[in-house]
């Protein structure tokens, strides 16, 4: 079986300090870069924007996996293709036209992502399925890092997997939010493939060895 990628959220990284951390994502066991960008209106939150995805993707070794908490977001579709994300994520919520969207980001050559929030059902995605490369389930409500895990979560991930079989698809499962040690197994158990982890890669003493720890944890 194929091993959980782990996708170290840069929104916890030391903005002073970003392109030490995004090496430290390098030379780490670490799969992607995942990055998250807010607009102040789908969340209540704003992180960052084109100009610091730009600076990341300088330096960055490893695929980017771009969550984009933002509304309408087939208006930035072509620019972060440009700036060269691999996954793009939109969210469910925001989208009016949710197939076309899909349509719209493979066509720029990105894997297509959709992001579920805490509230919303893994059953609207039966119809797009397979279309669908990665879908994000959050496991916090989007817009900040270091919240705590919604245990919810594991019965969406095992109806998730029960629909992908179901459908021949092969999409993937990503968990994002209040991902630790302590729950990185039982997620792959229910049917996890990419665990993203924010505040307890950066915010721990070696965050190259969490890391590998995650990885081993989570199989
Ligand atoms: C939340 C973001 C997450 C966040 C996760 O809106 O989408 O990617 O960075 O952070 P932690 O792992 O600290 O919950
Ligand atoms: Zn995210």
């Amino acid at each position: 079986m194929m091993s959980t990628k782990i996708a170290p959220s840069l929104l916890a990284a030391d903005f002073g300090n970003l392109q030490r951390d995004v090496e430290m994502v390098n030379q780490s066991e670490a799969d992607w870069h995942h990055i998250d960008v807010m607009d102040g209106l789908f969340v209540p939150n704003i992180s960052y924007g084109m100009p610091v995805v730009k600076a990341i993707a300088k330096h960055a070794a490893k695929p980017l996996d771009v969550h984009l908490m933002i509304v309408d977001p087939d208006r930035y579709i072509k620019t972060f293709s440009e700036l060269g994300a691999d996954v793009l994520s939109v969210h469910y919520e925001a989208c009016t036209h949710l197939h076309r969207t899909l349509q719209a980001i493979k066509a720029e050559g990105m894997k297509a992502g959709v992001a579920l929030n805490p509230h919303t059902s893994v059953a609207l995605l039966e119809d797009t399925i397979q279309d669908i490369d990665v879908v994000c389930l959050m496991s916090v409500n989007p817009g900040f890092g270091g919240q705590s895990f919604i245990e919810n979560t594991y019965e969406k991930v095992k109806q998730l997997k029960a629909m992908i079989q179901r459908k021949g698809a092969s999409t993937l499962i990503e968990i994002d939010g209040g991902v630790t040690s302590l729950n990185a197994k039982s997620l792959t158990d229910a049917g996890a493939d990419v665990l993203v982890a924010g505040s307890f890669v950066f915010k721990s003493a070696n965050p190259t060895q969490t890391i590998l720890d995650l990885k081993a944890i989570a199989g």
